[in-house]
């Protein structure tokens, strides 16, 4: 894995570096974590470590996903393939038949991982059209993004993503893209984790190698954020995970600016 084994101090939680360009995080997604990732995060930490069974990210795709779809940090794919998956007909929101989308990461692998999974969707009548970019979320945007979609997920990427003007620019990556009645789903961690126990050494670990940087994180800080993206935003904690579904995009300072609205 390109990201090194560098060994590095544990984030101080009052500082945020804003500037810095920590890229452990989406580095460290390598063949290997990969191979794991389905299984120890979404079979066990979900359950166990963070007290949110998948169940309720899987209802957040039943609930949420449409036709033509943004898939943002996008791991292997597993929970948007199985969403996919379940969708009983062609005649349902979540199962329309001609389904596009687009899964954005930056990293190569997870990118290949997900179009992967979704190639081996179980399709009745035609398959989704697939398309990839790659693009870290940090990077500055196009001023006005066409807004071609009608639902976006930004499921376990804001914990990622270090400094909030990251996690900002991941929220606004989304609502640019949205069509005025799109949807934006998606679930975070936040919190501290138990002083002691496994828990508690887990997540220091996946801090100190970049796994995790939400050490300033919390539901106050979100909402904050899709507030500034979006007219109409719900936010549920399960266990240490916040759920939140966000409608009516604001348009961004630049497209305000460029469309004199
Ligand atoms: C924890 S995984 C979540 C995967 C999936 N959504 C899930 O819930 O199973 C985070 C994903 O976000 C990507 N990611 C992290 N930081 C990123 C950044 N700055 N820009 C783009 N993608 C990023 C990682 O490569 C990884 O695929």
């Amino acid at each position: 894995m390109s990201g090194g084994d560098r060994e590095v101090a544990e984030p101080n939680s009052n500082a945020v570096d804003e500037t810095a360009r920590d890229d452990r995080g989406w580095n460290r997604y390598g063949a290997a974590v990969l191979a794991v990732y389905d299984f120890w995060v979404h079979a066990l930490s979900d359950r166990y470590l963070w007290r949110c069974p998948v169940e309720r990210l899987d209802r957040l795709y039943d609930d949420h996903l449409r036709a033509e779809h943004l898939e943002i940090g996008v791991g292997t794919g597993r929970l948007l393939s199985r969403a996919i998956d379940r969708a009983p007909s062609s005649t349902t929101p979540s199962s329309p038949q001609h389904r596009a989308i687009t899964l954005v990461d930056a990293n190569e692998r997870c990118l290949a991982a997900a179009a992967a999974a979704l190639a081996r969707t179980r399709v009745s009548d035609s398959a989704p059209v697939v398309r990839c970019e790659r693009r870290d979320l940090r990077d500055a945007d196009e001023p006005t993004p066409a807004r071609a979609y009608d639902s976006a997920a930004l499921v376990y990427l804001l914990h990622c993503i270090p400094g909030q003007a990251g996690k900002r620019q991941a929220i606004r990556f989304a609502a640019d893209r949205l069509r005025s009645d799109g949807v934006c789903f998606g679930a975070t961690l936040v919190g501290r984790p138990p002083a002691g126990g496994l828990a508690g050494r887990l997540e220091r670990h996946y801090r100190r190698v970049g796994f995790f940087a939400n050490a300033d994180d919390d539901r106050a800080s979100l909402e904050q954020w899709l507030d500034e993206a979006f007219g109409d935003v719900t936010i549920e904690a399960i266990g240490r995970a916040l759920l939140f579904v966000a409608r009516a995009p604001r348009p961004s300072t630049t497209s305000r600016q460029t469309s004199g609205r």
